[in-house]
């Protein structure tokens, strides 16, 4: 009998969260995509057309859909060539550019009294001193603490009126720091829970200027951040694959490492024993 069913066995009896093969747990950083989705008010919001639903046409249940929309729509992902003529399509991304170690930098109570505030390099220093340098490959995140304030379009843009663009109140990445690390460090991703990673009054989009010209893509409208830890997650943002795409709506997803992951004490009480005696009993059944 092989160590690793007997090992599931334990696991599953005990009601401990440690599969060996995969202890992570998952956490979603994705919002729901539907007509509610924030996007930028001179693109194209989200419009879902049914082709087909019911039984009628084939005798059995049949359920499609056509969607249009901006790419650039609730949480989604920048292409390079969103803000980069020669930069990467969301086809021609490699998928080991799509996946990293999530750097998740907590500026939230700076953001709560400046709306227009934007992460410094000193606050990346900061980050730093308490986790180490950031990994090579690292999906760097801000977590603004916007994420509470979805999915209320004026407070999350910081405005009376959504049409006027000039009156955007929201915090982003200061282009002097998205330099810095440029030279200094290497990611692959730029990211933040706000709708934009250049700060609401910006009007040159600076950040994604930088950024995309070093093909690295970006993650806006991100959910859920306070839920994974600041360092130590991996975060997978492997978006569709449109041919010429500048960006698209993805689901995006981190895995936080688990006690599954090095820790093998179990707590077992009669209950649990009884459960293994039985779930081993089954085991060897099975292979005899
Ligand atoms: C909102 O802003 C738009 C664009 O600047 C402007 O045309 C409109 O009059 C504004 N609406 C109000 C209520 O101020
Ligand atoms: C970005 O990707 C494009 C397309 O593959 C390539 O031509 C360009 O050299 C890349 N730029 C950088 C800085 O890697
Ligand atoms: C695994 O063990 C290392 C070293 O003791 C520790 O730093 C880390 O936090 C542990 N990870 C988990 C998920 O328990
Ligand atoms: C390992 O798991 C036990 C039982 O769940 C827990 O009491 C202990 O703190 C854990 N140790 C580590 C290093 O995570
Ligand atoms: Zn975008």
């Amino acid at each position: 009998m092989d160590i690793c069913k007997i090992f599931v066995v334990i696991c599953f009896a005990t009601g401990l969260h440690c599969n060996p093969l995969f202890p992570y747990d998952l956490v979603d950083l994705t919002r729901n995509l539907g007509p509610d989705s924030l996007y930028y008010p001179t693109l194209a919001g989200y419009e879902k057309v049914i082709e087909l639903k019911g039984s009628k046409k084939y005798g059995h249940w049949v359920y499609s859909n056509v969607l249009q929309m901006t790419e650039h729509v609730g949480t989604h992902m920048d292409a390079p060539s969103h803000f980069n003529k020669v930069g990467w399509n969301m086809h021609q991304i490699p998928i080991n550019k799509m996946v990293g170690p999530g750097v998740i930098v907590n500026v939230k109570e700076k953001a709560r009294n400046n709306p227009d505030y934007r992460i410094s390099i000193n606050d990346i220093k900061e980050w730093e001193e308490k986790y180490g340098k950031i990994p090579d490959g690292a999906m760097l995140i801000m977590n603004s603490g916007w994420d509470a304030k979805y999915p209320d379009k004026n407070s999350v843009y910081g405005t009376k009126n959504i049409s006027d663009l000039s009156s955007f109140h929201h915090p982003g990445w200061h282009e002097d720091t998205i330099s810095w690390i440029i030279s200094n460090r290497h990611i692959l991703f730029i990211g933040t829970d706000a709708p934009s990673f250049d700060y609401g009054q910006s009007t040159t989009f600076p950040v994604h200027i930088l950024t995309s010209r070093e093909n690295i893509s970006g993650l806006e409208n991100v959910a859920n951040l306070d839920r994974i830890p600041p360092s130590g997650s991996i975060i997978s943002a492997a978006g569709m694959k449109t041919v010429e795409g500048s960006g698209g709506p993805l689901r995006l997803y981190a895995m936080v490492p688990n006690s599954g992951a090095n820790n093998s004490t179990v707590i077992i009480g009669t209950s649990n024993v009884l459960l293994i005696v039985i779930g081993l009993t089954l085991l060897t059944k099975l292979q005899d």
